[in-house]
């Protein structure tokens, strides 16, 4: 990615007090998710390499909640409440005061923006170099809801108008706003004193600033982007469409510049903050969350759904649904394996068909091959866990632990009822109850001793 230069004098001012009232939803739109981040986060992340000398975030609708996650990204970023939202122009007269004393020009971002990269800001700031303001613009072939860009002689923006406030001719305008701005902290103070709601909105439109510079005779550049890097999310079927977006770009960087196999993009669900290393497969119906991090050569799926993992070089993990999960380098899991938080899988172990773990560590080389629950459990190297077998962990209050040292052998359907210990090369027979810690080297047998009824059934049948 090129970063556009550092900029210091530049505040970036992001509009984000909405409630995003085509969203139907309890929670603000700049808080819902595309690819694993929050509207509002994908734009801070464009602005990040941006190197801006201050960022500020006008908040209003769950003023709270939306603080909190512009914290969470870590950006020294001031938030200012707006109270009442009362249209663009007056969020942004709310972030001015707050602006300090270096900065000299603004650059206004909608919140509902997740497709943006700092390249495209990039133009802004190379037309500011010339003229105190400029705007990011896009041809429609659909521009039904933004405000059209009115042209002057000399190209420059003479004003915007809004959708409900256009003319059938400014309507047939393709030149849509973008709602991206750099310009002079000056004259935008300035023009920002003398914004009125004479409209159809009854709002302060920031896009009036335009017409106001241009009537002091000042130049308006238009930057030409394209639609998919600027585009607005106003409701939840353009959520959908941002994601897959989203998405596809990340499954591109992967695959073009990474060296990844994705057998169908379609069908693998990535968030953007997934990190898969080179060779590795991903086959479809993956879904990949949470900062998942794929080692080299690993083979992915299908129908694995991971969240917060890390696979390590040379696993395979096939049919899996992993949370919290660390699954070390050459070891296999699934079909069917269910990996809870705080399983730690050392190289080259096996975790087979409907096992489910959770707060256990594999050494290398153990195998679960089939059928086993095994939680808050330490299993040592090369022991094998046949099928059945399960810790009980939980009396119903506690959960204890369980330790099965190096090489033991643990047979089919045994219980191990925790607190206990299985000791290093000790094995357990078939079909046991294990209340108590086994000794290394020994074999220990907890069952009822068989007993052989000659002839019962034939005398039951005759009735005998
Ligand atoms: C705005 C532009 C329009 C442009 C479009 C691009 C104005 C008047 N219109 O329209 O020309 O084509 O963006 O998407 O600016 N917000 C606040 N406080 C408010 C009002 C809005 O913080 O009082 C925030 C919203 O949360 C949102 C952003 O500003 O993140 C844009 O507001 P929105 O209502 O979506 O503007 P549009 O009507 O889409
Ligand atoms: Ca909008």
């Amino acid at each position: 990615m090129t970063e556009a230069p550092a900029a210091p004098d530049v505040a970036a001012v992001i509009l984000a007090a909405g409630q995003g009232t085509r969203f139907r939803s309890d929670t603000a739109k700049v808080l819902h998710r595309a690819a694993g981040r929050t509207l509002l986060r994908h734009v801070l992340e464009a602005v990040r390499p941006l190197g801006v000398g201050q960022v500020v975030v006008v908040v209003g609708h769950q003023a709270e909640q939306v603080t909190a996650e512009v914290d969470a990204a870590g950006l020294d970023a001031t938030t200012v409440v707006q109270h009442d939202q009362r249209g663009t122009g007056h969020a942004v007269q709310q972030a001015m005061p707050a602006l300090t004393d270096g900065i000299r020009r603004v650059l206004v971002l909608p919140g509902d923006t997740p497709l943006l990269t700092p390249e495209v800001l990039a133009g802004l700031f190379a037309a500011t170099e010339t003229d105190p303001a400029a705007m990011l613009t896009m041809q429609l072939t659909d521009p039904t809801g933004y405000g059209r860009v009115i042209r002057g002689d000399d190209g420059g923006v003479d004003r915007v108008v809004e959708h409900g406030d256009a003319t059938p001719e400014e309507r047939a305008v393709s030149e849509a706003n973008a709602g991206m701005y750099l310009a002079s902290r000056a004259l935008l103070t300035a023009a920002l004193g003398r914004l009125d709601d004479d409209n159809a909105q009854g709002e302060l439109y920031l896009t009036d600033v335009v017409a106001i510079l241009r009537g002091d005779g000042h130049r308006v550049v238009p930057v030409d982007a394209p639609e998919r890097a600027v585009a607005g999310v106003n409701d939840r079927a353009q959520l959908a469409d941002a994601a897959a977006e989203l998405r596809r770009r990340h499954l591109d960087h992967l695959m073009r510049e990474v060296g990844v196999t994705v057998v169908d993009p379609a069908t693998t669900y990535l968030d953007v903050d997934v990190e898969v290393a080179r060779d590795a497969t991903l086959l479809p119906g993956t879904i990949l969350e949470q900062g998942t991090r794929i080692g080299e050569g690993a083979v992915v799926g299908p129908n694995t759904h991971l969240t917060a993992c890390t696979v390590g070089v040379g696993a395979t993990v096939h049919s899996t649904r992993g949370t919290e999960a660390a699954i070390g380098d050459a070891a296999t899991v699934g079909p069917f394996a269910h990996l809870r938080a705080g399983t730690r899988l050392g190289h080259a172990s096996k975790v087979g068909a409907y096992v489910e773990t959770k707060n256990v560590t594999v050494g290398e080389r153990s195998k679960l091959p089939h059928l086993a629950y095994v939680g808050d459990a330490t299993v040592g190297r090369e022991v094998n866990l046949a099928c059945g077998v399960i810790t009980v962990n939980y009396d119903g209050r506690d959960k204890h632990h369980t330790t099965i040292e190096d090489g033991a052998f643990v047979g089919c359907d045994t219980m191990l009822v925790a607190p206990v210990t299985i000791g290093e090369h000790a094995y357990t027979a078939a079909g046991s109850t294990i209340t108590e810690d086994v000794p290394p080297d020994a074999l220990a047998i907890a069952r009822a001793r068989q007993t052989v009824k000659e002839g019962w059934a034939r005398r039951r049948r005759e009735g005998g």
